[in-house]
């Protein structure tokens, strides 16, 4: 007697998706990401060869990348733009019709999973000839972006099958998380937190964190709730923006169904007429100006769609909110990486209710070789 071996099967171990292996895999991704780059008890951050002061002359920073890398990118730009350094994010094939101004201080960084995406290469090798800078941050050593751009940060992540990218989205945040603490202290002469100590802690402390949000999720009830729905809207202010556009993204690709993302206050400024009751509104809080993130979920309510709200226990939203899905306390900062975890759960289940092929959604790539 023989026993069938499907080598790609066999990869998927208890899961019956390498995507909800790879959601799984999150905290062992950012334990790697971070081991022997963090010390949390001195405050110190070690990457590699940019050593203190590598970032000295530069005084803006532009970030490109397509797709979820790009969620990323706008998460890390955020960040320094909070931290008073110029900063802007740019979609990899808008890059050479912005053309945006590049001088020797400027560092543009490419946020590429793969390292191969053609939209990205071209934008990094357009900075290049421009004189820029040039950075990426990428999971695969040895690919065409870490050879071409002059420094390369590893996110070691480790393979990612599921072409909806997950656990690369949380390794490149937290990355790029720690990169702004060191441009921001090279060209500040202190780091972007305030608390650079405690918020090295929270940082470490993520991957216990996304163990427990995994274990004690109730995405999976929640995907059965708003099966029948029609279109479901994602919302976030601030670090929480980005979740939002990667929430809907992620949704998208994997339910077929439609979703967008929107910056919690343009909800009233056109996409509020979408609104019914047969669309679901998921609202991100990381705890900045919160209270204004309610208001715009409320509207949508009153409208009729039941609102689902993102947030750590306790918070004020979960009495006004349909449904909430929980995360951990942690940094404002941090917060909304844990909320996008939860939303990677529900879209992952609502896919599977839909008996989508969640792994190899139609018509995409993992990585897109042409522009
Ligand atoms: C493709 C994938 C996306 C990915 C994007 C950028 O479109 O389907 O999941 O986010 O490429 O890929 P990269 O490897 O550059 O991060």
């Amino acid at each position: 007697e023989t026993v069938e071996w499907d080598p790609e099967q066999a990869g998927k171990g208890q899961f019956e998706h390498f995507m909800l292996k790879e959601i799984y895999e999150q905290p062992t991704a950012l334990t790697q990401a971070l081991e022997g780059r963090v010390d949390p008890e001195n405050g110190r951050i070690a990457l590699e060869d940019l050593e203190l002061g590598t970032f000295n002359d530069i005084d803006n920073v532009q970030l490109i990348a397509c797709g979820t890398s790009y969620h990323a990118a706008l998460y890390g730009s955020l960040t320094l733009n909070q931290a008073g350094i110029k900063s802007t994010a740019l979609l990899a094939n808008e890059y050479s019709v912005a053309s945006p101004p590049i001088d020797d201080n400027t560092l543009v960084i490419a946020v590429t999973q793969s390292g191969e995406t053609a939209d990205t290469l071209n934008a990094l090798r357009q900075a290049n000839e421009a004189g820029a800078n040039t950075l990426t941050v990428t999971n695969v050593v040895g690919s065409t972006a870490a050879r071409e751009a002059d420094d390369a940060l590893f996110i070691r992540a480790g393979p990612e099958i599921g072409v909806a990218a997950t656990k690369t989205f949380s390794s490149q945040a937290v990355m790029l998380s720690l990169l702004v603490q060191r441009i921001t202290e090279d060209i500040h002469g202190t780091p972007a937190a305030t608390e650079i100590e405690s918020y090295l802690s929270e940082l470490a402390e993520m991957p216990d964190q996304i163990e427990e949000l995994l274990e004690r999720s109730d995405a999976e009830a929640l995907a059965s709730r708003y099966e029948q729905s029609q279109s479901y809207f994602f919302i976030g202010r601030g670090l929480g923006f980005p979740v939002a556009l990667e929430g809907a993204l992620k949704f998208k690709e994997i339910t077929y169904e439609h979703a967008e993302g929107f910056a919690s206050g343009e909800l009233k400024h056109g996409p509020l007429a979408l609104v019914t009751p047969d669309t679901p509104v998921f609202a991100v809080f990381t705890g900045e100006e919160d209270e204004k993130t309610l208001k715009n979920a409320e509207e949508a309510q009153t409208r009729g769609a039941p609102v689902v709200a993102v947030c750590p226990e306790g918070h004020r939203a979960v009495d006004v909110a349909d449904a909430h899905l929980e995360i951990p306390d942690t940094d404002a900062d941090l917060a909304g990486l844990l909320a996008n975890v939860q939303l990677q759960l529900v879209s992952y289940y609502a896919a599977d209710l839909l008996e989508r092929p969640i792994d190899k959604p139609r018509n995409l790539a993992k990585s897109v070789t042409v522009e």
